[in-house]
């Protein structure tokens, strides 16, 4: 079941791009949870399309409806459904894109898992549209934690190579996390956004696109959450994390950067602060062993250039078997960094929500 994810909570997105709508079903929730609809829309608002000229000019309103499980404003324990309307949908954009490969995308992957079965409009089940359920479910994942005083944020790290400043990794604050959410452009360095909103521009004339890195950090999750082998945080976070599409690599704590250092570099050295367990640094980003160590939890998500791009590109036809050109018309995003912000917050927390339900149950 590819599209089905969770142990405690069961998470299960449906739908296609150019569909009647989308959707996800999310059980196993806590009951009597409330939950805030004006946050939750105002969390989608951050991913919706069509908002400025670094997204897709697709225009969706993207208004999540509880179908089930939510009741007089609080969680009923049952599982809660949400829909989301799909409207502007231009399908004979696509048309081409049922035997013709866009280079980078699934057209030609999903063709053969499914034997031609599949809805190739607008990627069919494999468009970034399918991010919306995850957001609503990981907005309502956030809410819960919030309640428990655990905080998720997340801001643009990097496009192509202009840098933010990362998150601070020992100090960091629910103000630093939530700040770069109140921005349209969600950078914690103003003038690293403006370097990086230029990039994007000059792509989007070039009919070129470009990738990036968004960066998100969690404070207030407790110590002693997760499992060893295969069912440690990172293992969660990252399952949940690679099912947003475009994802191509994670990295946690210093990640990659640790293995260029020596232990005596990167080991955080213990200490005790009023009476509890910290690390002065966080090489570690919070998870040791798979399990939480009470340090913030830091984690990087690198994401390629968008793979639909107007320049002419060389592919197959994979019908005809025939080699071809192909331009690439509709509506795309330059660059899917500043829409994915949101969609890394959400599936962060439904990975820490899930893990931490478990400890608790
Ligand atoms: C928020 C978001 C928006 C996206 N928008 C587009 C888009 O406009 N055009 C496109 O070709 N790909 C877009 N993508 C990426 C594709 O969906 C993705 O690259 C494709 O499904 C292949 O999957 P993979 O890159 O994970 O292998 C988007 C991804 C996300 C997360």
């Amino acid at each position: 079941m590819s599209s089905s994810w969770g142990n405690q909570i069961k998470l299960s997105i449906f739908g296609e791009s150019h569909g009647p709508a989308i959707g996800v079903v999310l059980d196993g929730l806590p009951a009597g949870e409330p939950l805030d609809l004006d946050v939750l829309l105002s969390f989608m608002d951050r991913r919706r399309p069509g908002q400025n000229r670094f997204s897709t000019p697709r225009k969706e309103t993207d208004a999540p409806h509880i179908l089930s499980g939510f009741y007089q404003g609080r969680t009923t324990g049952t599982p809660l459904a949400v829909v989301i309307q799909n409207s502007d949908t231009h399908s004979a954009d696509y048309a081409q894109m049922s035997s013709v490969a866009r280079p980078a995308h699934a057209d030609y992957t999903g063709y053969l898992r499914y034997h031609g079965a599949q809805d190739p409009r607008g990627g069919g089940h494999f468009s970034g549209r399918l991010t919306a359920p995850l957001v609503a479910a990981g907005g309502i994942a956030k809410q819960i934690l919030a309640r428990r005083g655990v905080v998720v944020g997340a801001h643009i790290f990097s496009v192509g190579c202009q840098n933010d400043l990362p998150f601070d990794p020992v100090g960091l604050t629910a103000e630093e996390l939530a700040a770069p959410g109140q921005k349209t452009f969600p950078v914690l360095d103003a003038k690293a956004g403006e370097s990086m909103q230029q990039l994007i521009e000059s792509c989007r004339m070039a009919q070129d696109s470009v990738g990036g890195v968004v960066e998100c950090g969690v404070i207030g999750f407790p110590a002693g959450v997760g499992s060893p082998i295969f069912d440690g945080l990172e293992n969660r976070l990252a399952s949940l994390i690679f099912g947003i599409p475009a994802v191509k690599g994670i990295e946690f704590g210093a990640g990659f950067e640790a293995s260029r250092h020596f232990g005596s570099q990167m080991n955080d050295p213990f200490r005790l602060e009023n009476g509890q367990i910290r690390t002065t640094s966080n090489h570690h980003g919070g998870i040791l062993g798979g399990i939480s160590s009470g340090m913030p939890i830091l984690l990087r998500a690198a994401f390629k250039p968008t793979p639909s791009i107007s320049r002419p590109q060389e592919t197959v036809d994979f019908q005809k078997m025939e080699p071809t050109q192909l331009s690439i018309e509709g509506r795309h995003d330059p660059c899917v960094v500043p829409r994915a912000v949101p969609c890394v917050e959400a599936a962060t927390a439904l990975a820490l929500l899930d893990a931490w339900m478990e400890k608790i149950e």
